[in-house]
């Protein structure tokens, strides 16, 4: 019997719309038929961040045509999809119902069924669909919205061990940005800055070194940046390039600390059980080649595989929401009812005990 599934995924938590189509083979590898992302980074540039209501509108001029654009990529029809998966949370409330009622609209008229999934389970699992991963694994999602740490210990099944008590790192990498009058989005500039640096002029925190709980802190650091700003202003080009160094490398160290712990305490729990445990890192800021360094170096130290899906399945897309659906489904999760929800705060853990101020920018995930 094939027991192959073929599954739409919607995604339009925040400033991308993106539609994709996934195969899911009865082996559990996973095919990507189509994966079309829409940017509407443009559209926000001019704000400095992303305005919700310009997010929404853009999202419900562009989603038909691109829902449309990934069946004919992947050469199928409605009728031909097992079911609609849509993210329902965590992120922007209109552009969530632009989404979720979209995908509604398609399961209602197919007869198909509907999976409203979890933004942040679609990253969890989309190493499975890319590097083929078992559970359990350690998942370390840095963006613009999220900075936490996650152990993946199957569907459904995830452990929140860490997360920022305050900004995001995408955001500091933002904030940082703008108060250097670098544009937005800052995280690229700030790397392409620290390359002509001087990383040990400025000597910057690394924030709860050496605490025992798992948590992230990064806006002491911004504070410190701002003063150290402040003090030499008004700043050259070198400075800011060396300003941009110095905050990497304070970044790069505080990364190497803290996801060290996480990697000690998995150590601890599955000690021989896995030749190979792995770390995977998603969100935007992986893109940033001295943070992926830094944690692949620390990966090899403490014998962990480091894995990194390709950037594009890195930041958000629609394949890792119709992975996470089919992932559901294969393990005989029925779909939700077409009266489901959106939620714009919707933890990944929900017994994750919430933090002060932790490091939601809007809903971005
Ligand atoms: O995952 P993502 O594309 O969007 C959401 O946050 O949902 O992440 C965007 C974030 C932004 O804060 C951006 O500045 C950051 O990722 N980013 C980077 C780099 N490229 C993108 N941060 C540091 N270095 C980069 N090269
Ligand atoms: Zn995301």
């Amino acid at each position: 019997m094939d027991t192959a599934t073929c599954i739409l995924g919607i995604e339009t938590s925040c400033d991308e719309t993106a539609a994709a189509v996934v195969r899911r083979h009865g082996d559990g590898s996973g095919e990507i038929l189509s994966d079309i992302v829409f940017s509407q980074l443009d559209e926000h540039a001019a704000y400095g961040g992303v305005v919700p209501e310009i997010a929404a509108r853009a999202h419900v001029e562009r989603l038909d045509g691109l829902v449309e654009k990934a069946l004919g990529d992947a050469g199928v029809e409605l009728g031909d999809l097992d079911a609609i998966a849509a993210t329902a949370g965590p992120g922007l409330i209109g552009g969530l119902i632009v989404g979720l009622m979209t995908a509604k609209a398609l399961a209602a008229a197919g007869a198909k069924p509907l999976y409203a999934i979890n933004h942040l389970e679609g990253h969890a699992l989309t190493a499975r669909l890319t590097d083929g991963l078992e559970f359990p694994y350690l998942l370390l999602l840095v963006s613009g919205g999220h900075t936490q740490m996650i152990l993946v210990r199957g569907v459904g099944d995830y452990q929140r061990w860490g997360t920022t008590i305050d900004d995001a790192l995408g955001e500091a990498f933002d904030k940082t940005a703008k108060l250097l009058g670098l544009p937005y989005p800052g995280g690229p500039e700030v790397e392409r800055a620290a390359a002509r640096g001087d990383a040990t002029r400025f000597d910057l925190p690394t924030p709860l070194r050496g605490e025992k709980r798992l948590d992230f802190s990064f806006s002491g650091l911004k504070t410190a940046v701002r003063q150290a700003a402040q003090e030499i202003a008004p700043l050259s080009d070198k400075d800011i390039a060396d300003i941009c160094a110095s905050f990497q490398g304070a970044i790069t160290a505080t990364l190497r600390e803290r996801v060290g712990r996480s990697l000690d305490r998995f150590a601890g729990i599955y000690g021989g059980e896995r030749a190979d445990p792995p770390l995977v890192v998603a969100g935007g800021v992986a893109a940033n080649s001295a943070i992926r360094a830094c944690l692949k170096d620390l990966c090899g130290e403490r014998g962990f595989r480091f894995v990194a899906p390709p950037l594009q399945l890195c930041t958000d897309n629609g394949a890792m929401i119709a992975w996470a659906g089919a992932e559901r489904m294969a393990r005989g999760i029925g779909g939700d009812r077409l009266d489901v929800a959106p939620r714009s705060r919707w933890p990944l853990d929900e017994n994750a005990v919430a933090r002060v101020g932790h490091g939601k920018r809007g809903a971005k995930a």
